[in-house]
């Protein structure tokens, strides 16, 4: 099993979104989630521990973006490397991987489809949303050169997809994706979690973009 310690040094210190203070997080409601739903407790935190461990961090450009946008398959092949060295037998490093692939689920990837999947995938959300959610929101525009609030346009209140000159702001984040998180849950013990931690991130970018347009 990856100690917390041999999993510090897989992840930025100063890296606001996806550093291990981020893992940590995940590490902690993730346990309390297993144990709640009864999933594997050893799978769980490993697949924790490798989740975000291989291109996670935000970049500026379209490389970048693209790098982090399979940081789930990267990690996934590392978690394999680390976890055949310490002797894990294959059917355990393939259950391990099936969480990691799945945590980025976004209806055309990998869904979880097994309780420890379903595990970390909420467990990693429930960082994505609340106050941790909002300020993680905001650092990943930050750095990738982004602004926090941008008025987005019909078509991507309509489409999602943004038109030319307009920047993905923090708010256009919350309007794609956080806002719909909750009700993408999959265990009853986050879910009712996330309630409180949704109606407060609401009431944070409606009354920002409420400010910004008044
Ligand atoms: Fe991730
Ligand atoms: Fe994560």
């Amino acid at each position: 099993m990856p100690t917390l310690e041999q999993a510090r040094r897989w992840y930025a210190a100063d890296d606001p979104v996806h550093g291990f203070d981020h893992v940590l997080r995940v590490y902690r409601m993730a346990e309390r989630l297993a144990r709640a739903e009864g999933a594997d407790l050893e799978t769980v935190l490993a697949a924790v521990l490798l989740h975000d461990a291989q291109d996670s961090r935000a970049g500026r450009g379209e490389q970048e973006a693209e790098k982090r946008g399979n940081h789930h398959l990267r990690s996934a092949e590392f978690a394999a490397e680390v976890l055949s060295a310490e002797g894990w037998p294959a059917e355990r490093i393939a259950a391990v991987q099936h969480c990691i692939q799945a945590h980025r689920f976004r209806g055309d990837s990998t869904a979880p489809h097994t309780l420890e999947a379903q595990v970390l995938f909420d467990a990693d959300k429930l960082d994505a949303i609340g106050a941790i959610g909002v300020v993680r929101a905001l650092a990943f525009s930050i750095s990738a050169g982004n602004p926090v609030y941008y008025p987005p346009s019909d078509r991507f209140l309509k489409t999602g997809e943004i038109q030319p000159g307009e920047a993905h702001s923090a708010y256009h984040e919350y309007l794609f994706k956080l806002v719909k998180l909750k009700d993408r849950l999959f265990t009853p013990a986050a879910r009712s979690l996330a309630e409180q931690r949704h109606a407060l991130m609401v009431a944070f970018f409606e009354g920002l973009a409420a400010e910004m347009e008044s």
